[in-house]
């Protein structure tokens, strides 16, 4: 997602330090970057001129000391409070004083990240959405802690970027994966159960309800253990048995079935 994130930055105008933790992620997300503007060329939906100039925007590094100049951070790093809060002490002690921290969580405590920092006013949830260049949303997450200039500077950035914003509290799942992951973890639990095809249940949400994936895909899609963290942690704070991670996907999260991108996920990739 931070490529994504990166790319959709650099499209609106922005000077853009992507940070990564080795040269070969680095270089890994750079070229997911340039292989979507290609394709954005290749479809006359942007000129080879932008292509040049957007690329020109977004800098590399694997020294996230270079953060020392930034305005805003949008952190995208694993699903790991202990990491997250690491790597928002880092950020707290390296960026200017006036710099919004925003971390792109989908599912962990913003208030738990904030209070990791000694500008926990400034500490914001940035949730985007997969492919973060296509998805039309961006959905923030204010705290009790979370000043009022932090969140228009938010919904400043969310706007300048082209997304519609809205706004959710602090609490597990915010508004989209509440109700996405119910909806998708319902799907694992009826394969689980037997009670239709992946496919059928595919179909009948893609073709019943208008959606663009059914939700087997879009799991594959999001990542089965991306799903997994979102549920157990949503399980963990509402003990709502709703969000409880059904058995058979901690099981495929085990096996490394994590979908698109290991190759295997409730359908297989392998193949291309
Ligand atoms: N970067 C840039 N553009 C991309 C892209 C990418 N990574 N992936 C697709 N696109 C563009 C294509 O170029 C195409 O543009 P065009 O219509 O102008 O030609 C357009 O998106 C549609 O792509 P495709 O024709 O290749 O394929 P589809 O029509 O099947 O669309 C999709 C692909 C946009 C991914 C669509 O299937 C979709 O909207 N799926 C649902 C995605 C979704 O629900 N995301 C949210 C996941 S939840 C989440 O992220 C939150 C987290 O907390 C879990």
């Amino acid at each position: 997602m931070g490529a994504g994130i990166a790319q959709s930055c650099a499209q609106s105008g922005y000077q853009v330090m992507a940070s990564e933790i080795n040269e070969e992620l680095l270089n890994k997300g750079l070229g997911i970057i340039k292989k979507s503007l290609a394709k954005g060329v290749e479809k006359g939906k942007i000129t080879s001129e932008d292509e040049q100039a957007i690329l020109s925007r977004v800098k590399g590094t694997t020294n996230v000391e270079d953060f020392s100049d930034r305005d805003l951070v949008v952190e995208a790093v694993i699903e790991n409070m202990d990491l997250k809060k690491k790597v928002f002490a880092d950020l707290d002690r390296i960026c200017p004083a006036h710099a919004v921290l925003a971390s792109n969580t989908s599912c962990l405590s913003v208030t738990e990240i904030a209070v990791a920092t000694k500008r926990p006013e400034k500490v914001i949830g940035t949730h985007f959405f997969n492919p973060v260049p296509v998805m039309a949303l961006l959905e923030l997450v204010t705290t009790v802690i979370s000043s009022e200039e932090t969140l228009n500077t938010a919904k400043s950035f969310g706007e300048a970027l082209g997304k519609t914003v809205i706004v959710a509290q602090d609490k597990p799942g915010f508004i989209v994966n509440r109700l996405l992951g119910a909806f998708m973890l319902e799907a694992v639990r009826m394969v689980e159960a037997g009670l239709a095809t992946r496919e059928d249940i595919d179909n009948g949400m893609k073709l019943g309800a208008n959606h663009p994936m059914g939700p087997l895909t879009l799991a594959d899609f999001v990542g089965l253990d991306t799903m997994y963290y979102i549920a157990e942690s949503m399980y963990e704070e509402l003990k709502d048995p709703k969000f409880a991670p059904p058995l058979l996907l901690k099981r495929m999260v085990t096996a490394g079935h994590l979908g698109r991108k290991t190759g295997k996920g409730f359908y297989d990739y392998t193949q291309g």
